[in-house]
């Protein structure tokens, strides 16, 4: 396991609640088309890895898929079992995960590759685990940050808190969070058709909720956050909702533009 793999296995252990609250509404955005392009329907043997609180596994489940479900956290895949009683959730982590070769018809990764230490050797899996002529899709968050993701940074820059060093991904390891750099990650693992698109959208959430998932535990937004002291808490708290300012919409809560990628490909027959 890399050290980035250990710091992002840690941080995922805790704040199931607090990713329940914020980050899953968030990553529910792209769910439904990530399930479209894996062309999951009734009956298709399905694989969702990594998958938090279940939302992908549930609308998979909700079409007639067979649904099976891991995630690295043990709170997650609870959590997950709990919502979702017809699938087969147990824990496993990327890039070794205990199925057999083929066993899925599709296999999915909703905003799982940005917390893996080995992108490469993580897609590899999805790939190995489909079926000849089976699908797998992911998504990820693109680089630069749109402008909801960079809200905290733009924050913790106005009250001049410094950045703390977080463990990155190695850069022998790293690859553009683009169109260009995800089809090139998932060509390597050796799907054909791979086809990559970016989704736009705003997504709806109150800064009430926004700064409970940054400060529920989950990241490197809790890990800042929880390194300062409570008047400098505050006072990032704060910016943040003058930054939001320019978002809130009639009904008093914020509509914040942000962004994915949503990669397909084939596994070769
Ligand atoms: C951003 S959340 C996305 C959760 C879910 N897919 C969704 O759309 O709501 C990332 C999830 O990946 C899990 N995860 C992180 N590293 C993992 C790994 N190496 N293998 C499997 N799951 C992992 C985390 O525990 C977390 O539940």
């Amino acid at each position: 396991m890399t050290v980035f793999d250990s710091y992002e296995r840690e941080q995922w252990r805790g704040g199931t609640a607090a990713f329940a609250r914020t980050f899953a509404t968030l990553c529910a955005h792209p769910a439904d088309a990530l399930l479209a392009a894996a062309g999951v329907a009734g009956g298709t043997r399905t694989l969702d890895v990594g998958t938090g609180t279940g939302t992908v596994a549930a609308l998979a489940a909700a079409r007639g898929a067979a649904v099976t479900a891991v995630d690295a956290a043990p709170g997650m895949a609870a959590a997950a079992r709990r919502s979702v009683p017809a699938a087969a959730v147990g824990v496993g982590a990327l890039p070794a995960l205990p199925f057999r070769t083929g066993t899925f018809d599709a296999v999915l990764a909703n905003f799982v590759l940005n917390h893996v230490g080995v992108p490469a050797a993580a897609v590899t899996e999805l790939a190995r685990l489909t079926r000849p002529g089976g699908r797998v899709a992911v998504t990820i968050w693109p680089y630069p940050q749109p402008p909801l993701q960079a809200l905290l940074g733009k924050a913790v820059q106005a009250v001049g808190v410094q950045p703390v060093e977080l463990p990155r991904l190695a850069a022998e390891h790293d690859f553009p969070r683009t169109v260009a750099g995800l089809t090139g990650l998932l060509s390597v693992a050796g799907l054909t058709g791979v086809t990559v698109r970016r989704l736009d959208w705003r997504h709806r959430t109150t800064v009430a909720d926004w700064w409970a998932g940054l400060d529920g535990g989950i990241g490197a937004a809790s890990v800042l956050l929880a390194g300062q002291p409570a008047a400098t808490r505050d006072r990032i708290r704060a910016a943040l909702e003058r930054l939001a300012e320019p978002y809130r919409s009639p009904a008093g809560d914020c509509a914040i533009p942000t962004a994915a990628l949503l990669a397909a490909g084939t596994v070769p027959a």
